[in-house]
């Protein structure tokens, strides 16, 4: 089986040629959030869907400190001629980066290239990476399924909002909405817990506003 980070694991960092020149993940990560996405290939209908998915979620992702980087097994001329294409048909541009990954290191690096579903192109994966260049969350899709972006952003506040308040999220859970407080760890936080005005199921099951 190919190699494929995990929750937890420091994102290998890699150098590498795109559409906007070249990068590292380190240096482009450095104090802030990444989103690393790949797409099976340029000129397909549903990588542009959600290429321009991305494209216009641009100022969300500016708003909470994280940077798109996008990758495909495509040459540059190839992404060149595709943000172009887009851009002159929508109106839309792809402002973001976008790695050439030709020879698949890349690719290979972050399981992306997963043989079953295809030996040529990537999946659909998401890496949400944080400003430590740990990988926070990873999704996987399939050629033929979209993902959702409205899942993606949600997943991103997520993980932003347990950082900043040491909390959990619960099913569905949605920016503005009550967080799970960690369950009480001794007899007197127990009792603190059931004397306290959180909303709460059981005593290790407990909301709070922020
Ligand atoms: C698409 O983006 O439409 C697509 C790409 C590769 C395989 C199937 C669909």
């Amino acid at each position: 089986m190919n190699y494929m980070p995990r929750i937890g694991d420091l994102a290998p960092d890699f150098e590498t040629l795109t559409t906007t020149g070249k990068l590292s993940l380190s240096e482009y990560g450095k104090d802030s959030w990444v989103i690393l996405f790949s797409h099976p290939a340029d000129f397909t209908p549903v990588c542009t869907t959600e290429m321009t998915g991305f494209a216009l979620e641009k100022d969300f992702f500016a708003a909470n400190n994280t940077k798109l980087l996008g990758l495909s097994i495509d040459s540059i001329h190839a992404h060149i001629a595709w943000v172009n294409a887009v851009y002159e048909k929508t109106g839309v541009l792809f402002e973001f980066p976008i790695i050439a990954d030709i020879d698949m290191k890349i690719s290979k690096l972050y399981g992306m290239l997963q043989p079953s579903e295809s030996e040529t192109a990537a999946v659909r994966a998401v890496f949400i990476i944080d400003p430590n260049r740990k990988v926070r969350l990873l999704m996987y899709y399939p050629l033929n399924v979209g993902r959702n972006m409205e899942e993606i952003k949600r997943a991103l506040i997520a993980l932003q909002t347990s950082d900043a308040n040491s909390c959990a999220m619960p099913l569905n859970w949605k920016a503005g909405e009550k967080v799970i407080v960690p369950a009480p760890k001794t007899v007197d936080t127990l009792l603190e817990r059931k004397a306290s005005d959180l909303e709460m199921v059981d005593w290790y099951l407990a909301k709070r506003n922020l």
